[in-house]
């Protein structure tokens, strides 16, 4: 997804720049570009392809500037769709985060208007708009152009003549980095950590206006103060700390992410307030990707616990079908907070006047602004594109969720309580043993096609493990209810598909390793996923992955990370781009 920089201050804008959009690179690029305003023009610089390591540009010394990377929704990735867009005088430039959805007839009009386009994006109306209304203030221009606008944005627009930088918002993330005597203006937090964690989360409907001597916040053309927010994460957490990708360092991290979650609303009992559900008829989440897994682990677990009915939306799908009753209570799970289908579905719900509850894992991200109530998960950043601490700890905020909305006794919830405290050393024991699991993806490495089953909690459990497989892998990998393979998947099975079994001891266990029989009496490999008190299933299958033996509820946490490493293992075996995918992005902010 794209990333935005912008930056005024005392040092060398375009390195400054280039380092920020770095930062930025887990979003997901295809192309890149900067501009920086020198001697009353602007200098701009676009290339296709990763940024690389070259540590310092030379587009001039110039102290302001603006940057992008570009993930390709409108025309193809080429320098001439990538970001800086320049108005016909090449006096103004900006880059964008987010669609235009009007651009075609504003397009159309602004041609007849004399003006002159030469990219296929949404993104060049925005600069000729400004450029219309430019009479030497850039932002009025900026303001003026802003109604004419449909859809998403993030823009952070600058002037060949005005040493200033004009940046808004709406729908589209976008915050503000305020250092000593600088300030920078970005997508998201890691880009201005190496300079400064000082922090102001924009909203939708802000115009920032910074220059030299200090910053401007106006909503709806009103003066408006934001606070400044300290963010904790060091520039460290956003970096690998040794592991060689992202993805594996962020698994590593599992342990910690499971203590920090479980501080925030742990002590003796669980005191995470639960009071937003009170009176709910129906719990509906909706979310996207590993966040749909995580509710639909949700599903199992509430209402097994609080018999609540508990319905999990695509957030995607959400408006097509009936809207939310007001006595419902919508939860978005959303890791980054900026996944427009998920906002999109809340602000649906919020319209049908039901409660709305996210559970995310970014400060001050838009989710935050949208829900009436927020949980936070507490992940930290996290960098690869794949989800994979920030899963776990969405899993704990669930189960924590569950007990509170239950009718548990005390001594219940004490027994469940000291469960979860036990997880993260259950998870440090299979990443002890984590060599195991890279010889068996090592083994996978070679396969086309895959197949994960599970039953019950074993079956989100599978969607994830495929989720995870086929995002960094490449290999084509299916998740599938156990007792669903024989009504139609059978027919790709054989030894050229290797199959997954999520296999739980509940009362699931017994039909799902007939399953498995099924399965390898039709030749393909399996690989059981089962806890080390599991004496029978090495009977059935090729490979066992033990892991620690837990509550049978909390399975999906150490078979998801078994599952997390297994992907890992195979992909890096095929030589993949592990933390950044092909054709993905971190951060999907477009629907
Ligand atoms: O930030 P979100 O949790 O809303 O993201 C939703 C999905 O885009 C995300 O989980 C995606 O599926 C992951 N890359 C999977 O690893």
């Amino acid at each position: 997804m794209c990333g935005i920089v912008g930056y005024i201050g005392y040092s060398k804008a375009d390195n400054v720049i280039i380092s920020s959009l770095k930062r930025l690179e887990y979003r997901g690029y295809d192309s890149w570009g900067v501009a920086i305003s020198e001697g009353g023009r602007l200098n701009v610089y676009k290339q296709v392809g990763a940024i690389g390591e070259v540590e310092s540009y030379e587009l001039g010394d110039s102290t302001i500037g603006i940057g992008h990377t570009r993930w390709a929704t409108h025309g193809k990735p080429s320098e001439v769709n990538a970001h800086p867009h320049l108005d016909c005088n090449k006096r103004i430039a900006i880059v964008h985060n987010g669609i235009i959805e009007n651009f075609l007839p504003l397009k159309e009009r602004l041609i007849k208007e004399g003006h002159r386009f030469v990219s296929e994006t949404d993104t060049e109306v925005i600069a000729h708009l400004i450029e219309k209304n430019y009479k030497g203030d850039l932002e009025k221009a900026v303001v003026a152009a802003l109604p004419e606008l449909k859809g998403s944005y993030a823009i952070v627009a600058i002037s060949s003549k005005e040493r200033k930088l004009v940046a808004c918002r709406y729908k589209s993330p976008l915050i503000l980095g305020v250092g000593d005597g600088e300030y920078f203006i970005a997508s998201d937090v890691p880009a201005v950590l190496e300079y400064t964690n000082r922090v102001v989360y924009l909203e939708d409907g802000d115009v920032v206006t910074i220059t030299d001597s200090g910053y401007e916040i106006k909503n709806n053309g009103v003066e408006v103060s934001r606070k400044v927010e300290l963010v904790s994460w060091s520039i460290e957490d956003a970096e690998k700390g040794g592991y060689e990708h992202f993805m594996l360092k962020e698994i590593h991290e599992t342990p910690r992410v499971i203590e920090d979650t479980l501080l925030g609303y742990v002590s003796e009992t669980i005191d995470l307030d639960v009071s937003f559900a009170a009176g709910t008829s129906e719990i509906i989440f909706v979310a996207c990707g590993t966040s749909y897994h995580a509710a639909l682990v949700g599903k199992y677990v509430i209402e097994e616990m609080s018999g609540i009915p508990v319905r999990v939306e695509y957030a995607s799908e959400f408006n097509y079908h009936p809207a939310p009753l007001s006595r419902s209570l919508v939860v978005g799970i959303t890791q980054s907070g900026e996944t427009a289908d998920t906002l999109e579905a809340l602000r649906k719900a919020k319209r049908a006047g039901a409660r709305v509850l996210a559970i995310t894992n970014v400060l001050g991200s838009s989710v935050t602004r949208i829900a009436d109530y927020v949980i936070y998960t507490r992940a930290g950043p996290e960098i690869g594109v794949a989800a994979t601490k920030t899963f776990i700890a969405q899993l704990v905020v669930i189960y924590l969720m569950a007990a509170k909305l239950s009718m548990l006794t005390r001594s219940e919830v004490e027994k469940l309580v000291l469960e979860l405290k036990l997880l993260p050393e259950r998870v440090r024991r299979i990443l002890d043993k984590e060599d195991k699991i890279r010889e068996i993806g090592e083994f996978l490495a070679d396969y086309e096609n895959m197949m994960y089953i599970g039953r019950g909690l074993g079956y989100p459990v599978a969607l994830e493990g495929a989720l995870k497989m086929k995002e960094i892998s490449y290999i084509h990998a299916e998740g599938y209810p156990a007792g669903e393979l024989k009504h139609g998947p059978f027919a790709l099975l054989g030894k050229e598909t290797p199959v997954v079994a999520c296999v739980i001891r509940d009362n699931t266990y017994d039909i799902t390793l007939n399953n498995i029989k099924e399965v390898k009496a039709r030749d393909s490999p399996v690989i059981a996923i089962a806890d080390e008190k599991d004496e029978e299933v090495e009977k059935y299958v090729d490979f066992v992955v033990r892991t620690p033996e837990v509550d049978r509820i909390f399975t999906p946490v150490t078979y998801s990370v078994a599952l997390q490493l297994l992907a890992y293992y195979t992909a890096k075996k095929r030589g993949c781009e592990i933390d950044k995918p092909r054709h993905l992005a971190k951060s999907v902010t477009v629907e």
